[in-house]
């Protein structure tokens, strides 16, 4: 059944305010794993900042969102600036091959994943393979460092996601996270990053046996 749409209290400008700002290593962590002038899809973009950033050194960059509210808001973004080789659409991350007629060379996500059931998450993780030759995943590290950044992890997952997303965050934890969802999706790491409060994991897996020796930047 298609999904109709998702939507949180925080979408969109008070996401763009709050959350956008604090994520500027994270995202740099996924810019330098996609090499300069590749095709790319965001999945789950939120309010559209990584794939502005993206589209910044990439020939052309899609994201797609269940939220009618982030997607608005990456619209407005996106012509405040006047970027080209940019579009945002509505979609279900889980039915990425059917809903959108190419392929790219990388797929991004960043926090979504944590965000969903298992079902979702690895039909995601296996809808991005699907039509991308390279995935770039970042999300929660799992575990969380047991210090002050970690424990905000885990007080802003309970405090904000309430009772719809904390079971699915700890479900996320408890399942081992990026490299779990891999695992279970039957893909191998390739490459993997922390920020440097190592409350952020970023891991690059290939879906083609002939990008593994084509080595990332
Ligand atoms: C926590 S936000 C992260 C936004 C952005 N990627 C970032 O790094 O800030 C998760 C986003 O994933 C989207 N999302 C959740 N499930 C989805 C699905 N099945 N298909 C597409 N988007 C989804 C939500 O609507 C939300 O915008």
């Amino acid at each position: 059944m298609k999904n109709t749409g998702k939507n949180q209290w925080y979408d969109g400008y008070l996401y763009g305010w709050f959350f956008d700002p604090v994520e500027t290593a994270n995202r740099q962590m996924i810019l330098d794993f996609v090499p300069e002038g590749s095709t790319v899809l965001d999945v789950g973009c939120g309010t559209g900042r990584l794939a502005l950033e993206l589209a910044a050194k990439c020939r052309h960059v899609t994201g797609v969102d269940l939220s009618r509210r982030m997607l608005a808001y990456c619209e407005r973004q996106k012509n405040k600036r006047g970027v080209k080789n940019l579009d945002f659409a509505f979609g279900d991350s889980t039915r990425l091959a059917q809903d959108l007629d190419r392929s790219y060379d990388v797929a991004v996500t960043s926090l979504a994943l944590h965000e969903m059931g298992p079902d979702e998450r690895h039909a995601t993780v296996r809808a991005m393979a699907a039509v991308a030759d390279r995935l770039v995943i970042s999300d929660h590290t799992v575990p969380q460092p047991a210090t002050l950044p970690g424990f905000v992890i885990h007080l802003m997952e309970w405090s904000l996601g309430g009772r719809d997303i904390f079971p699915l965050y700890r479900e996320y934890v408890v399942s081992g996270g990026i490299l779990g969802a891999l695992e279970r999706c039957g893909l191998s790491p390739d490459r993997q990053r922390m920020d440097r409060h190592g409350i952020r994991h970023v891991v690059t897996a290939s879906t083609r046996t002939d990008v593994l020796r084509d080595p990332l930047p």
